[in-house]
């Protein structure tokens, strides 16, 4: 895919100031007198033949951003005019916390990858209430997605207790959840493998949704580091329980040994297609998947659908290549 000249400036910064820039100056657009029009004229996929229903939601197109790319909530405005089919908000967590100590995320420029020890900040979960409470006439066709971790600085033993805060309390303003039972990359030994422990956390969810007038679908979002055995846990509960879902996948801590982080972008495009394809295949494609992980490219976007994701997420691949990935991914899945 051909860089602007912009994103190529923005690759000569480091990996954390150029994404804080991007954010920044399409903040300062979106707030421009027709900033949000010329926004949605220049990049917003537009042909009707990219709606779908996934998990009961209507989707203008199946193309959003993942978390960890807005995770505050701050441009839900802005990347809705730009046209994404959907915003992935957080990880939410019950408290801020700052992460780890800068430099956190590092880009490996030739492999087109970042290696992230960002510990997921967040400014918590008031902060995000008070971005969502209120949806605008910009985003209020919308889908919003909540996608929930674990507090780095909080033990296991409570993650039930605040995983549980974060969904009842957000419960009214989103459209469906995200549940991350991958890592938060710096406490790595934060991935959930047993039936038990995923149960543990996400039964709860369930018994709360079951008291409530309106459906919010609930995903897990997996690591990409799962054995075959572990993956058909996952599948297991998916066929067996009321989980709506699964997005595969986070970044990766096992591809690259050498790299102490989670490994994102074009170094985890083919894992993230393969366990797509994996868990499309033993459940017949009859459940939700967002496929996330190296989508760099729109035939990487294509590729994803094929292998039976019904929504792709993106991060690195607009870190890295731009917007303009949103239109041309788009016109990648439209048939001729
Ligand atoms: C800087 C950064 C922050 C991230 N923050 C989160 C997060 O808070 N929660 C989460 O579930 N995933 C987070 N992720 C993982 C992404 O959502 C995604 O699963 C992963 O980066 C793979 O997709 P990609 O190759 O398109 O980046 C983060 C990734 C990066 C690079």
């Amino acid at each position: 895919m051909r860089r602007s000249l912009f994103q190529t400036f923005l690759r000569l910064l480091p990996a954390e100031p150029s994404h804080k820039l991007r954010m920044l100056l399409l903040g300062i657009v979106g707030k421009l007198p027709m900033g949000k029009w010329l926004l949605r004229r220049r990049y917003a996929p537009h042909d009707t033949e990219l709606q779908r229903e996934v998990f009961g939601i209507h989707f203008r197109n199946p193309i959003g951003i993942a978390a960890g790319f807005d995770p505050n909530g701050d441009r839900l405005n802005e990347l809705s005019a730009l046209g994404f089919g959907f915003v992935e908000i957080g990880s939410v967590v019950p408290r801020p916390q700052p992460g780890t100590p800068r430099p956190r995320l590092r880009r490996i420029r030739k492999e087109n990858s970042i290696i992230d020890n960002s510990g997921y900040p967040s400014r918590g979960l008031e902060y995000i209430l008070s971005k969502v409470r209120h949806r605008t006439p910009h985003t209020a066709n919308l889908v919003l997605g909540c996608n929930i971790g674990k507090l780095t600085a909080s033990h296991i033993e409570n993650s039930t207790k605040e995983y549980l805060r974060v969904f009842r309390n957000m419960y009214q303003y989103v459209d469906y959840f995200v549940v991350n039972i991958a890592c938060n990359t710096s406490s790595k030994r934060y991935v959930l493998r047993s039936r038990k422990e995923i149960m543990e956390l996400i039964e709860p969810m369930f018994e709360f949704r079951r008291g409530q007038l309106d459906y919010r679908p609930i995903l897990l979002k997996i690591s990409p580091d799962l054995s075959c055995e572990e993956l058909d846990t996952i599948i297991d509960i998916l066929i067996e329980t009321p989980l709506d879902g699964i997005e595969a996948v986070a970044g990766s801590l096992n591809i690259d040994p050498d790299c102490s982080g989670a490994i994102s972008g074009a170094k985890l495009t083919e894992r993230a297609i393969e366990v797509v394809r994996y868990i499309a295949e033993r459940t017949e494609r009859n459940y939700p998947i967002i496929g996330t992980g190296g989508m760099m490219t729109p035939e990487d976007i294509k590729r994803m659908m094929e292998a039976g994701a019904s929504l792709v997420a993106l991060n690195s691949g607009i870190r890295e290549n731009g917007v303009r990935l949103l239109k041309e991914g788009a016109k990648s899945l439209i048939k001729n």
